[in-house]
């Protein structure tokens, strides 16, 4: 019987903590789903497609137990479709434990059989996140070690097309 752990998220973009949590699920697991939430509400730095490729492009040269996905709709319907014994979530801080807690006991109300597990990431981890690797990258901070290579030349490439929108709009309205 294949061991299956699905590790949902938003990974916007994918942080070296996120890849911390990966490698640590893939020693517990035969094969981990990395399943990013479809959420149409919430406009992020990086559309869905972006998501999926960095993170095959990451998890591709470090694993072959890795699959990237989507999903939408409920965490636990989707775990059952893809027949996962347990979800995988990464615990930085205490702060992280009141959320995490809630998710999972609704989780485990929704679907009994499907297992949250939390995992300890590694400490100097501790403080990385999507939110604010995008905020200080946004403010002209470095981020490198915060992110793989390839997510930073993402980012620079997004910023450099955002830049030239606004350029053209800002000419456009001079000239208007
Ligand atoms: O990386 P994030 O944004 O902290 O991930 C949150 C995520 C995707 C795990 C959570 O929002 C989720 O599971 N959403 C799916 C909808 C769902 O099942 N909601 C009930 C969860 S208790």
């Amino acid at each position: 019987m294949v061991r299956r752990a699905i590790y949902p998220g938003s990974f916007d973009p994918v942080t070296t903590g996120h890849l911390d949590l990966i490698e640590r699920a893939c020693k517990l697991f035969d094969e981990v789903i990395v399943a990013i939430l479809v959420n149409p509400g919430k406009s992020g730095m990086f559309d869905l497609s972006e998501r999926v490729a960095m993170l095959n492009d990451v998890v591709n040269a470090r694993s072959k137990k890795v699959i990237v996905d989507t999903f939408d709709g409920l965490l636990v319907d989707y775990a059952v479709t893809k027949e996962a014994h347990a979800v995988v979530r990464g615990i930085r801080a205490i702060s992280d434990y009141e959320y995490e807690l809630q998710m999972a006991l609704m989780n485990r109300r929704l679907c009994p059989q499907v297992e949250t597990v939390f995992l300890m990431s590694a400490e100097e981890n501790s403080y990385i996140s999507s939110r604010l690797v995008k905020e200080v990258f946004s403010l002209g901070g470095t981020i490198d070690g915060l992110v793989p290579d390839l997510v930073i030349e993402r980012m620079r490439a997004k910023l450099g097309s955002q830049e030239q929108n606004e350029s053209v709009k800002t000419n456009k309205t001079k000239k208007g």
